[in-house]
């Protein structure tokens, strides 16, 4: 439960403390260019409240995968730049992690400054977990924030290591999004719709049973769909299954609370000049691949969600990236957004797609983690916010 997270009001440090704050700056970036900064955006309150209060904000954050060395790829370069822009001050970008190099510019750093390390996963004690690099990086500070929800499912140095040994306490992002999160789980108003795509329908499973237990109705697109479709008895022609999930599928099909497609747009290729056709769910012919919901079950979906008083959107209907397959993810987007009830989208290819639709504001709560928000409904929990709610020990 958020009221179990330590907020910022209970942390106590002094006039120019260096306050540690892991962010979720893992921005997607094409050719160093940022191309949406909600992940920067959203940890800026946090940020103006330690600045108010004269704290140097030492920030850190992770930016995809460099697999624990230095490459110029990953810079944090262009956060350190957008965060700038956003505060309207300098933010210095450190040239390492951690380590001498670093400390100066932490230790001359003026109360109320801001500084953004590294990318921690030039480190490979980051992922590793290591406690040596935990304790270099607690070093840097007095004092601990977590405001990465989008990363706190991950057991990494920089989300648990920490809140052991300094005082600690929640952001407010990361408060917000458990919040959020756990209104769905403990007290939402029925009826509530779940809407789940994506592609693999293994790795959505545990939150489908999740939400089982608390949706009213789950609707089902995306690549994913398909495994449904054979556990239906139906031939898919040439799209993607999971064989080995069949009898899962069918076993959450029995619970009759779960809706699939009853239309497909399916096309030969998957471009933006494909071929395509829209057929019945059980009528997918050989050499073809399914590519996004027809239309039919587009208008079921947006009469289901009409009628919800919460909604949970996550993992897009089609391959909304590409025009042809685009109408299903784009359907439900503005059925989500024009819903009466409490709705929530949650992060990822769903978040990005439905701020490119220029629909987030209609929304209740744009969700910054995916895997995270994902791992938190299916568990109640996550190892981030587990770490938060422990005493730290003397140092
Ligand atoms: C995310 O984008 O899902 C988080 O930033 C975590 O990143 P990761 O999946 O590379 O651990
Ligand atoms: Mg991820």
């Amino acid at each position: 439960m958020a009221t179990d997270i330590p907020q910022l009001e209970s942390l106590q440090f002094s006039r120019g403390a260096r306050v540690l704050v892991r962010f979720d700056f893992n921005v997607p970036l094409t050719d160093g260019h940022i191309d949406d900064d909600l992940r920067i955006t959203t940890a800026l309150p946090t940020i103006e409240w330690l600045r108010d209060r004269h704290a140097v904000v030492v920030a850190c954050g992770h930016l995809g995968r460099p697999g624990g060395a230095s490459d110029p790829r990953y810079s944090m370069a262009p956060v350190a730049a957008r965060l700038g822009e956003l505060l309207g001050c300098e933010v210095p970008l450190a040239p390492a992690v951690v380590g001498p190099r670093v400390e100066p510019i932490v230790a001359s750093s003026p109360p109320g400054s801001v500084v953004l390390l590294e990318n921690l996963r030039f480190e490979p004690g980051e992922t590793a977990c290591e406690p040596g690099f935990a304790t270099n990086l607690v070093e840097l500070a007095e004092a601990y924030v977590n405001d990465a929800f989008g990363a706190s499912h991950r057991e990494h140095a920089s989300i648990v290591g920490p809140p052991r040994v300094l005082p600690h306490a929640g952001g407010r992002l990361l408060v917000k999004e458990v919040e959020v999160l756990s209104r769905l789980l403990d007290s939402p108003a029925h009826p509530f719709v779940g809407v789940l795509g994506g592609v693999k329908v293994g790795d959505k499973l545990g939150v489908i049973d999740a939400l089982l237990d608390r949706c009213d109705t789950v609707l089902v697109g995306g690549a994913m769909a398909f495994t449904f479709l054979v556990a239906q008895g139906y031939r898919v022609g040439d799209s993607i299954v999971q064989p080995e999930m069949v009898d899962e599928c069918r076993r959450v099909l029995e619970t009759g609370r779960v809706r699939v497609p009853v239309d497909v747009v399916v096309a030969r290729d998957a471009s933006d000049d494909a071929e395509t056709r829209i057929v019945p769910a059980g009528a997918i012919p050989d050499g073809w691949t399914g590519m996004d919901i027809g239309p039919e079950t587009a208008a079921l979906y947006a009469d289901e969600l009409a009628g919800a008083a919460t909604v949970l959107w996550n993992g897009p209907m089609g391959m909304f990236e590409l025009a042809p397959f685009a109408s299903g993810t784009r359907a439900v987007a503005e059925a989500v957004a024009s819903s009466p009830g409490f709705t929530v989208v949650g992060g990822g290819d769903s978040a990005a797609a439905i701020r490119r639709m220029g629909l987030a504001r209609e929304v209740d709560h744009v969700s910054t983690g995916g895997g995270a928000a994902l791992e938190y409904i299916e568990r109640g929990d996550l190892p981030g916010l587990a770490a938060l709610r422990q005493k730290e020990a003397a140092r």
